[in-house]
């Protein structure tokens, strides 16, 4: 199958299908890492192979630490995909990053920890210092600006992510940190997953979906955030994700 796929999609919270795809077939690739997530699925989307991945499992049952990454990645490259679009949720920071925005960033800031980040891990395999100062592949993020304008999808071009441990919320103080740091964005699954991707030669991009404010960061100082908050607002905010994806 190597080479048939146009666009590969992995999901994140609150996208577990893309309801869009037709005549979908379930691969299970069983890769070098391991097993992805869940089942691969591959249909047309407007006459193009698109694979879809549930980061999470399709039933959400893998919190962010346990994902395993490198099984993801390396099952959507062995049925073909080249690019890889990463669909986030997230939370905002900074002002123009606020619940139901989309957001194509285009720099990142890793503060997970304990993940494995790399694949030159095993004995004997090649050491690689794979160039990272631009994290996202500027042909593909370009696509994916180009593709919400013309399909009329507001999305902001930009801004940087920050990748957490999770599966907590972060606190204020972290919150304040990281936007003096100079993120706008908070997510949990953004790495390794980037610079896997990097790493194994794969085009990708990060389109983010605001859910809400991170802890601190919105009118409400107090705000408390829920799940069901969460759910609605990426819900929300998707309903231009099948237009933008087709584009
Ligand atoms: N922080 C980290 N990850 C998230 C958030 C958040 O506020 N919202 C959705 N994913």
């Amino acid at each position: 199958m190597d080479g048939t796929i146009d666009l590969a999609v992995i999901g994140g919270t609150g996208l577990y299908q893309l309801a869009e795809l037709q005549d979908a077939e379930a691969h299970q690739p069983v890769t070098r890492y391991g097993a992805p997530s869940g089942p691969v699925r591959v249909g047309l989307l407007d006459g193009r192979r698109v694979a879809f991945l549930a980061r999470h499992g399709e039933g959400h049952s893998l919190p962010p630490h346990q994902i395993n990454y490198r099984a993801n990645l390396a099952a959507l490259q062995a049925l073909g995909a080249r690019r890889v679009l990463a669909l986030n949720t997230v939370g905002g920071i900074t002002g123009r990053f606020g619940p139901r925005v989309l957001a194509c960033p285009d720099q990142l800031i890793d503060y997970t920890w304990g993940r494995i980040s790399t694949i030159c891990e095993e004995p004997g395999s090649e050491v690689v210092h794979v160039d990272f100062g631009e994290p996202y592949t500027r042909a593909l993020r370009s696509a994916v600006v180009d593709a919400a304008a013309g399909a009329g999808v507001a999305l902001v071009d930009g801004g940087c992510y920050g990748a957490t441990q999770g599966p907590r919320l972060e606190t204020r103080a972290e919150i304040a940190r990281m936007r003096r740091d100079g993120c706008d964005l908070v997510g949990m699954t953004g790495m390794p997953e980037a610079g896997l991707a990097r790493e194994m030669g794969l085009d990708y991009a990060c389109l983010a979906i605001v859910a809400n404010w991170a802890a601190g960061a919105g009118p409400d100082p107090d705000e408390v955030i829920t799940l069901q908050d969460v759910l609605d607002n990426v819900a929300a905010a998707s309903s231009g994700l099948p237009r933008l994806l087709s584009a």
